[in-house]
């Protein structure tokens, strides 16, 4: 139980978690599922292809296995959706889904890779496409909020309905506050029993600092209503707290 993840590594592997996309139980692909509906209420009218960050305030709260999954149920519902690995620190993206972690976002950021869509392509939903972390650069921050960063995200946007963009937390490293100017708004992940209070509290205020938009949090691993779910072996599920507004944002974290 909360397991950091580990360094990516080249070497594909077959993936067979629990936590993750098709292998999901009921409970948690509906909670996905409800997280892509009120997503979709969220995101500002007009936007061809919200880009939407995934941060969250420690390490290991869950924003990548949130990443992977919203990214999915997007893709499931006939969304051409490009999962990017945007942890260019301590990526995983890659090492969950079992594919190589180059080509990736940095070989199209440094221009050293030719690319093409197709190299992203999932195997799973032809809808979705996956772009890893690449090699690691040694200026993560400086590479994620350059102008490189929104001409790319810009041009991926022309041909997707939606990118996801796993983050680093915000606690820890700037880059997730770097690359918030070129993004539609951001999910903050939770992660019942493991979040600190205090921790979130500064990420918050680190996020406002930055006028990051806070389109809603994820509680992950939440065992609320365990009793309802207890044919599920962990009683878990994921739930998404609509964000109302600034004045409010701390009300709609329930820590308690
Ligand atoms: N709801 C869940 N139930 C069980 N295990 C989970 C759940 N969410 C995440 N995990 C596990 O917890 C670990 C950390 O999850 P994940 O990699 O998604 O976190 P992260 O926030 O992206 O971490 P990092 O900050 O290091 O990037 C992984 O081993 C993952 O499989
Ligand atoms: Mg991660």
């Amino acid at each position: 139980m909360n397991k950091k993840p580990n360094k990516s590594s080249s070497a594909p592997e077959v993936n067979t978690q629990k936590t993750l996309h098709k292998n999901l139980d009921f409970t948690a692909t509906e909670q996905y599922k409800l997280l892509r509906a009120n997503l979709n209420f969220t995101i500002p009218a007009g936007i061809k292809c919200p880009i939407v960050g995934i941060t969250s305030s420690m390490r290991g709260e869950g924003k990548s296995t949130t990443a992977v999954n919203l990214s999915y149920v997007l893709a499931e519902s006939g969304k051409r959706v490009l999962l990017i690995d945007g942890d260019l620190r301590i990526p995983s993206i890659a090492k969950k889904m079992g594919i190589k972690s180059t080509p990736g976002l940095t070989g199209l950021l440094m221009g050293y890779e030719a690319q093409r869509l197709g190299d992203f392509k999932s195997t799973i939903n032809e809808n979705w496409y996956i772009m890893p972390s690449g090699e690691l650069p040694p200026n993560p921050s400086e590479l994620l909020g350059s102008k490189r960063m929104e001409r790319a995200l810009n041009a991926l946007a022309e041909n997707f309905d939606f990118i996801i963009l796993d983050l680093p937390p915000v606690n820890l490293v700037s880059d997730a506050l770097a690359v918030s100017e070129y993004i539609t708004g951001m999910i903050v992940v939770v992660r019942q029993d493991y979040t600190e209070k205090k921790e979130l509290e500064h990420c918050f205020r680190q996020l406002s600092l930055s006028n990051v938009k806070v389109l809603g949090c994820v509680m992950n691993e939440s065992k609320e209503n365990g009793k309802s779910y207890s044919r599920y072996r962990y009683k878990r599920y994921y739930k998404y707290y609509k964000y109302y507004g600034h004045d409010e944002k701390h009300r709609d974290v329930d820590m308690e």
